[in-house]
């Protein structure tokens, strides 16, 4: 049985066909509509989450299965103290595979060592968000046409945005990508990112605070939220917030076949003004997310499809 804690639990081989896979769903929905009949997810989340969590749901309803699940600590046992793994234990009794969002880093994987059926990290604390980044690799690969070659602006909060963390490993396994960090310095790559993953494995990188200085050169911008439910002081948010707002005019120094993701829910980091942009991608990578968890729902209960 196999769970999916990190974007690194697939190797490259393992995600280029689960990614092809979820290509196919795109192109023939109808051939997937029964494949996940009579078969449950159970969505355990115990962090807010729109996105994710409907996305999980939405996958397993067009695969013809049924979702059950919990959408906040507050409503689950966790209020009365239960672990997460006793919760998995009886969760496996209830469903066929569980998708489980966590402030807590490690939370899924402690879940993972108790289950009888797949756990998927739909997100654990500031940590990785391994879901997230096969709807980016996915959507990067769909719209560029490669996962090679490219120079990538992640800029925002990028100490505790779990998506930055989870694409810089999942995308170093690719030939000559760059990144571009752009953030504020109190809101730099964490050091276990600069030094164990990216020098550690000689990927260029270079780090700005301005996206204007960055803007020409990309082939991708990754824009992300500032995390505010991981800062321990609102001060520091409220400084930190609008420190980047992408606009019209700083949408005029890059590429034209450039393409700005996100992944959601955006608060002022992009002006509403990019949305007409053909470059805007970040709605289209929403619908890309449920492609590819259906593709990882079907992998995970080895259901083939002919
Ligand atoms: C992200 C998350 O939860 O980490 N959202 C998502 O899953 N689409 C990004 C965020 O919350 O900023």
């Amino acid at each position: 049985m196999q769970h999916l804690m990190s974007p690194l639990d697939l190797s490259v081989e393992e995600l280029d066909k689960l990614l092809t896979l979820a290509n196919d769903i795109e192109k023939n929905p109808r051939k997937y509509a029964h494949a996940c009949e009579g078969k449950k997810l159970a969505t355990c989340f115990y962090e807010p989450s729109t996105r994710t969590r409907l996305s999980f749901e939405a996958a397993m309803l067009n695969l013809g299965g049924s979702v059950l699940g919990f959408s906040s600590a507050d409503s689950s046992s966790a209020a009365k103290g239960e672990s997460v793994s006793d919760t998995i234990r009886v969760i496996s009794c209830y469903a066929d595979i569980c998708a489980m969002r966590h402030p807590k880093e490690g939370a899924p994987l402690v879940a993972s060592e108790k289950s009888t059926i797949p756990v998927i990290n739909a997100g654990d604390g500031g940590h990785q968000h391994p879901t997230q980044t096969l709807t980016d690799l996915l959507t990067i690969r769909s719209l560029k046409g490669r996962l090679h070659n490219l120079n990538i602006g992640l800029c925002g909060d990028l100490k505790f945005g779990r998506t930055v963390h989870s694409l810089i490993h999942a995308l170093i396994r690719y030939p000559n990508i760059k990144f571009t960090l752009i953030s504020p310095e109190e809101l730099r790559v964490p050091s276990y990112i600069r030094e164990d993953v990216l020098h550690k494995n000689n990927v260029p990188f270079c780090e700005v605070e301005r996206l204007e200085d960055a803007m020409a050169d990309l082939d991708i911008l990754y824009m992300t939220r500032v995390q505010k439910e991981r800062f321990f002081n609102e001060d520091d948010y409220v400084r930190m917030k609008d420190f980047y707002i992408l606009n019209k005019k700083k949408m005029s120094l890059a590429k034209e076949d450039m393409i700005v993701m996100h992944p959601l829910p955006r608060v002022n980091e992009i002006s509403v003004e990019v949305d007409d942009d053909p470059r805007a991608a970040y709605f289209q990578q929403a619908q890309y997310g449920v492609y590819v968890r259906m593709a990882l729902i079907l992998t995970l209960l080895e259901v083939e499809v002919c």
